[in-house]
This record gives C-alpha cells, structure tokens and sequence, in this order.
C-alpha cells in the first residue's frame, strides 16, 4: 500500500509559478500519464468505499470529473456532476463560495440526489477548503448525507479540513 502511495506522489508533477507568482502548482496530469499509479489511485478510493452503501459520488468540475466517473462506477453508485456557473441545463441549485480572490458559483442539478441518499465528494485537491464545503452544503440542502469528502493531495497549511463542518476527509498525499 506504501509503495502505491509513493508511486502516486511521485507521478505528481510540481510545477513553480503557475498560475502566478509564488504557487506551486500540484499537477495531476502526470498522474493520468501512469496507468499504474492512476488505477492504484482509483482503487485506494474504491477500496475504501466499496462497502460503505455509497449511493451518490459527486465530482467537483474539473478535476473531481476525472477521478470521481471510475470510483462511482466500481462501488455501484451514480456520478453526479457539481458544476461550474451556467453549465448546467436542468433547474439547479447553485451555493456561492470564496476563491483568493472573489467568489465563484457551484450547480448542482434538483433532482439528482434524493433524501437520505449517501454521498462521497470528490475532487483532486483541497486547499482553502472552500470548494468542498460548496459541494457538502448543496448535498445538504438536499437533505443528502455526506458521508465523507475524498481528494488525492491535501494543503495542509491551508487547514481547509477545517472548513468542512466536521465532515471527514480522506486524502492520499498530503
Ligand atoms: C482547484 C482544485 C480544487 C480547488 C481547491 O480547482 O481543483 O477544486 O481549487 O481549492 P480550495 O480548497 O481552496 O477551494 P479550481 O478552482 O482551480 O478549478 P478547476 O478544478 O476547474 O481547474
Ligand atoms: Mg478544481
């Protein structure tokens, strides 16, 4: 299990600077490159889900898109897209949240998840935690039950955990 992890840190590619001055960028492209190191990634996850009677994986636009599909399909459950702004074609219900600087919009289509129904979140990274608490308060105002929120790399000086309303959270790398 050890070596997986390591195999997926080190398919991670940093790259300084981008998208501006300062940022380490994690990129997860290089991940996607390796066959291995994404399936062992995509199996971490179903390995931790498969008996947890999920119902609803929820990937967040763009990166939760690429990870969320796979884990869904091996658990059994549906894949229910939490998109950007004006994307979305059906009726929504959309939950503002904080970037670095201002603020952006998440959708969620009505209909998608039921009462009681048993959620994962998943995206690629948390940072300031901003994102994953959109995605937990719209399957909320649903009447979802966020069982726990999943990414592949953590910030951990970010302290984004704690934004998640005492939701757990499951990461790979951090
Ligand atoms: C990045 C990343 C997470 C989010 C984490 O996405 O993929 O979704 O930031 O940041 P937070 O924890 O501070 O909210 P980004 O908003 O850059 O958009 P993208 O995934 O569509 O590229
Ligand atoms: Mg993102």
């Amino acid at each position: 299990k050890d070596d997986r992890i390591s195999r997926i840190t080190s398919a991670i590619r940093v790259i300084p600077d981008f998208p501006k001055p300062g940022i380490l960028f994690q990129d997860i492209t290089t991940l996607l490159l390796d066959p291995v190191a994404f399936k062992d990634t995509i199996d971490l996850f179903v390995e931790r889900y498969k008996d947890k009677e999920i119902s609803v994986v929820a990937g967040v636009e763009a990166r939760g898109f690429i990870f969320g599909p796979p884990i869904a399909l091996a658990i059994g459950a549906k894949f229910v897209p939490m998109r950007k702004p004006n994307k979305l074609p059906g009726a929504v219900i959309s939950e503002e949240y904080s970037l670095e600087y201002g603020t952006d919009k998440m959708e969620m289509h009505v209909g998608a998840v039921q009462e009681g129904e048993r959620a994962l979140v998943i995206d690629d990274l948390i940072a300031t935690g901003g994102t994953l608490r959109a995605a937990i308060s719209l399957l909320e105002r649903v009447k979802a039950n966020v069982v726990e929120c999943a990414c592949v790399i953590e910030l951990p000086e970010l302290k984004g955990r704690e934004r998640l309303g005492g939701k757990p959270l499951f990461v790979l790398v951090s």
